[in-house]
């Protein structure tokens, strides 16, 4: 029997991290083994089986990234924040421990410093971690690949009101996909003013926040006389938990570099 993978989990107080947490706990194939929360977080010191309704687990959460590494852990699990998780990709740089980024909202700059970062280290880096998603964006680079002339693609959104960060990162990978798919970049044809008509050629983003929505993604191909509409709609977030302890098993045995959800799948 292989021994359990050793999971670090910052972000332990928060939505992903109770059900990542949670989801782990009825799984024998892994553990956490050290737990943090934002310095200040009133969550600081509790169990993270009591804090979720479990069994006492003897993990509490910490306010220090380093008692994270000092766990030894296989793979850290980063749902959280993006200065904190540029933060703790550097500290897994220094102690070569893999990582699963699902945070969202990283800039540009952000992304090419985890780029660096992954060449130390393996990353999985995805806004997205469910497979239902994964899915719907090699369909959409196909589908922008074929619909060309005279078709307007349009991205809708709706996430729950908590959300911080907009258009979602699941709605601009979206976009990238159908910027690849037609051959554009994506940066150059995005459009998040819709005031004044539209461009040839624009991809659209629309976001709705209200309520406890998972997560509700639409791509939208608007031919003459015709739509094609591709959509996703999570219900429960336990599909991104599931996704993401499925990518920490599969990045706990790649080289350094960083790496997709997409690629997750693949094996
Ligand atoms: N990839 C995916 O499939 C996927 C799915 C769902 C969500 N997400 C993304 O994942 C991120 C978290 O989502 P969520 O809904 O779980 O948000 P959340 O409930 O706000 O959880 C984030 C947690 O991280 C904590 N935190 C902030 N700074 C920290 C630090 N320096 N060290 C350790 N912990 C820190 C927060 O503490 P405080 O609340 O005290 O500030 C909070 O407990 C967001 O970017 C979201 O868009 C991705």
């Amino acid at each position: 029997m292989t021994a359990p993978l050793r999971i670090a989990l910052p972000g332990a107080a928060g939505r992903m991290g109770r059900m990542i947490t949670t989801l782990a706990a009825a799984d024998d194939r892994c553990m956490i083994v050290a737990a943090s929360d934002r310095p200040g977080s009133p969550m600081l010191g509790q169990d993270i089986g009591t804090m979720n309704q479990l069994p006492v687990s003897g993990v509490v959460v910490a306010d220090d990234a380093a008692a994270l590494f000092a766990a030894k852990p296989d793979v850290i699990i980063d749902f959280t924040t993006p200065a904190a998780t540029l933060s703790l990709a550097a500290m897994a740089a220094s102690h070569q421990v893999a990582m699963v980024v699902g945070t969202t909202g990283l800039s540009a700059e952000d992304g090419k410093q985890l780029s660096h970062l992954a060449s130390d280290i393996p990353v999985v880096w995805c806004a997205n971690t469910s497979v239902g998603v994964t899915l719907l964006g090699r369909l959409v680079e196909q589908v922008a690949a074929k619909l060309v002339d005279d078709w307007d693609i349009e991205i809708v959104e709706s996430h729950h009101k908590h959300k911080i960060d907009a258009p979602s990162g699941t709605a601009l990978a979206l976009g990238q996909a159908a910027a690849k798919g037609r051959n554009v970049d994506l940066d150059a044809v995005m459009s998040l003013d819709r005031t004044g008509a539209r461009q040839d050629g624009d991809i659209g983003f629309a976001v709705m926040r209200g309520g406890d929505v998972a997560g509700e993604h639409s791509v939208i191909f608007y031919g003459q006389s015709e739509r094609l509409e591709l959509t996703h709609r999570a219900t429960d977030r336990v599909i991104f938990g599931r996704g993401a302890l499925r990518a920490a098993s599969w990045i706990a045995q790649q080289k350094a570099g960083l790496y997709a959800m997409d690629d997750v799948l693949a094996d």
